[in-house]
């Protein structure tokens, strides 16, 4: 408690927090005498039982190995305590800034102005706090593959409250290849989404709004490196940014076709497969989404949509870009070819005035 007392002063002020004034004395921390014993467990009013049996070792093999209970439960100022404690605010010692030694360089704002954190401000009790995504006893570095949030477990625990994305998600590519195959290539919600600073889809701020998809996706698909790695022959964040759709994105219309419009969020598969929103079968129904293309039929499954012309595998396109490139090589050395003779008559004329 004495070497919090010395640092403590502005930053927890600031992020509004109250700190025991005092130590609780021993007979207060002996929490184990109840909470210690494999067996303790109360029966509710409605009949259900309720363990309460806290395992220390969970504790002791957790990042906070070197906090008491009271550390985190720091309403407790008497024993027996009252029935209905406080919800646990991690924030006491995670803010930038902090005497205590937690890491600085996390995005902890990043929480507080999120969807989730604004939900938690204003008394939502269905909002995620940060022990709903990193647990209570057992919270652990994100780079153990027994935490919450490492990156294969992030799906699971995003989708506690979002059962159907979780859902659709876990049959995508990017489900299996991460989930079922151990690619950690492939993205999980936070790659997505961000960690912390999660927005709402219609915050042009957001990861996901209509005009930042592209570049989220292009995280990793935005090389030809990463695509060919997994057989994609192009780069479709650069066919897309030359495309039609791509020009009026980039321009901000929400309205234009982005990524996600095409290959949806969560269900993204390969076009080969029957249930792919741009599998040839599936395009007329995509493309002919309300406020698209009303009554796109079987054309539009023709040809090929990421099209990149510098490339001889676009077929007619590469040649019909080459025959351009040479006309407009020609044409424009054709134009300096005039421009020089005639600058050379002239020369040649006005010297001749000269003399
Ligand atoms: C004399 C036994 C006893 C001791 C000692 C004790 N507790 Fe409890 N604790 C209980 C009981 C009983 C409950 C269940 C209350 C209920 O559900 O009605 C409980 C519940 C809790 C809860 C859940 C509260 C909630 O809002 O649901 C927490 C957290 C807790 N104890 C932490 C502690 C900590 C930390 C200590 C040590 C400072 C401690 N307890 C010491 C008996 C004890
Ligand atoms: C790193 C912080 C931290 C420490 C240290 C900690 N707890 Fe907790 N504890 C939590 C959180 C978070 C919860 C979940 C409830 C909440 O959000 O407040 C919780 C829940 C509980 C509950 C309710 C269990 C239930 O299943 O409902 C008990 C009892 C409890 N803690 C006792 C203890 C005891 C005893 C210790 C010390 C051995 C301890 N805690 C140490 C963070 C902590
Ligand atoms: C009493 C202060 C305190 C409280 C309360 C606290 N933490 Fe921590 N936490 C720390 C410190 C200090 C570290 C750095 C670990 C170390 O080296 O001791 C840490 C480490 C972590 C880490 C690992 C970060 C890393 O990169 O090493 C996570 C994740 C974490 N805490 C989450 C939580 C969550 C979630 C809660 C609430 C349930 C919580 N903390 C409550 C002090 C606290
Ligand atoms: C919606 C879920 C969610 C909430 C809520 C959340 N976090 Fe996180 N947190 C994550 C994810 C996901 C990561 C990143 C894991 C990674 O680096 O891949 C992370 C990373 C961290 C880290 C760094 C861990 C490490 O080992 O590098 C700390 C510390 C942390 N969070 C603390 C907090 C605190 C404190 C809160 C509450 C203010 C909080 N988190 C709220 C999901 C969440
Ligand atoms: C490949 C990128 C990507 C991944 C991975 C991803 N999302 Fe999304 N998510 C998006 C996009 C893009 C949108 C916006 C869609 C729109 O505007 O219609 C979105 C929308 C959402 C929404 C709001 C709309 C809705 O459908 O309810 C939630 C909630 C959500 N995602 C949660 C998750 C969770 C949970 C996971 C992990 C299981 C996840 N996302 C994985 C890209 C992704
Ligand atoms: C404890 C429950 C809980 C957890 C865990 C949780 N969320 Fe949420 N999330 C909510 C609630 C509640 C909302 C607001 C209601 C809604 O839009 O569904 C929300 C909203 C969102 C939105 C905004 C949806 C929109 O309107 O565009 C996204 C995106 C999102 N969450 C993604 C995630 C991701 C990614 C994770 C994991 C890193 C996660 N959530 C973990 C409860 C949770
Ligand atoms: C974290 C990296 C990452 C992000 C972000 C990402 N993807 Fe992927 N994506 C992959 C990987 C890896 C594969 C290859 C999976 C495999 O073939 O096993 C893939 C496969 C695909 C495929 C199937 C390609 C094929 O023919 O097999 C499509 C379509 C796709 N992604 C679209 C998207 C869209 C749209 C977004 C943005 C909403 C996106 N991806 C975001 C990593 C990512
Ligand atoms: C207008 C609809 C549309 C948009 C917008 C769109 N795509 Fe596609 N995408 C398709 C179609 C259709 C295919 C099937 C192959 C083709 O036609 O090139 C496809 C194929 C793909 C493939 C697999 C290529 C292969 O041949 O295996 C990836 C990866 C991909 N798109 C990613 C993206 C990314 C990332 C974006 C945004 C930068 C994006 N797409 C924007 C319609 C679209």
């Amino acid at each position: 408690m004495r070497i919090w007392a010395q640092g403590l002063g502005v930053g927890l002020l600031a992020a509004g927090m109250v700190w025991a004034q005092e130590a609780p004395g021993p007979e207060v921390r002996q929490c184990s005498i109840c909470h210690g014993k494999r067996e303790f467990k109360k029966v509710q009013p409605d009949g259900s039982v309720r363990p309460l049996f806290v395992d220390e070792r969970e504790l002791k093999a957790s990042v906070h190995a070197r906090w008491h209970c009271l550390d985190c439960h720091a309403d407790i100022k008497t024993i027996p305590h009252p029935e209905r404690l406080e919800k646990v605010n991690c924030q006491r010692c995670h803010f930038p800034g902090n005497p205590v030694g937690a890491p600085e360089e996390v995005n902890y704002e990043g929480y507080v102005e999120s969807v989730h954190g604004r939900l938690q401000r204003a008394g939502n009790p269905k909002a995620p706090r940060c022990q709903d995504c990193h647990g209570a006893h057992g919270v652990r570095k994100a780079s153990d593959p027994n935490s919450l949030v490492y990156k294969r477990q992030i799906p699971a625990t995003c989708g506690k409250c979002h059962p159907q994305v979780l859902e659709v998600y876990q049959r995508s590519v990017h489900g299996t290849t991460l989930l079922v195959r151990g690619n950690n290539d492939a993205p999980s919600c936070s790659d997505c989404h961000g960690e912390h600073q999660i927005l709402p889809r219609k915050e042009q701020a957001s990861e996901v709004s209509a005009t930042q998809i592209p570049e989220t996706c292009g995280h990793c698909h935005g090389s030809l490196e990463f695509n060919q790695k997994y057989d994609i022959p192009v780069n479709p964040v650069k066919t897309f940014k030359h495309s039609f759709h791509g020009i009026a994105n980039e321009l901000g219309s929400m309205r234009v076709a982005n990524c996600a419009s095409c290959h949806t969020a969560h269900a993204v598969l390969p076009p080969s497969d029957p249930e792919s929103s741009v599998h040839p079968a599936n395009i007329p129904k995509t493309c002919g989404k309300e406020g698209c293309h009303p009554g796109a039929n079987v054309n539009y499954a023709r040809g090929r949509f990421h099209i990149d012309p510098s490339r001889r595998d676009a077929g007619v396109v590469y040649w019909v870009a080459l025959f351009f490139k040479y006309l407009t090589v020609s044409t424009l050395a054709a134009l300096i070819l005039h421009i020089l003779l005639d600058l050379r008559s002239k020369l040649q004329k006005r010297a001749q005035g000269h003399e």
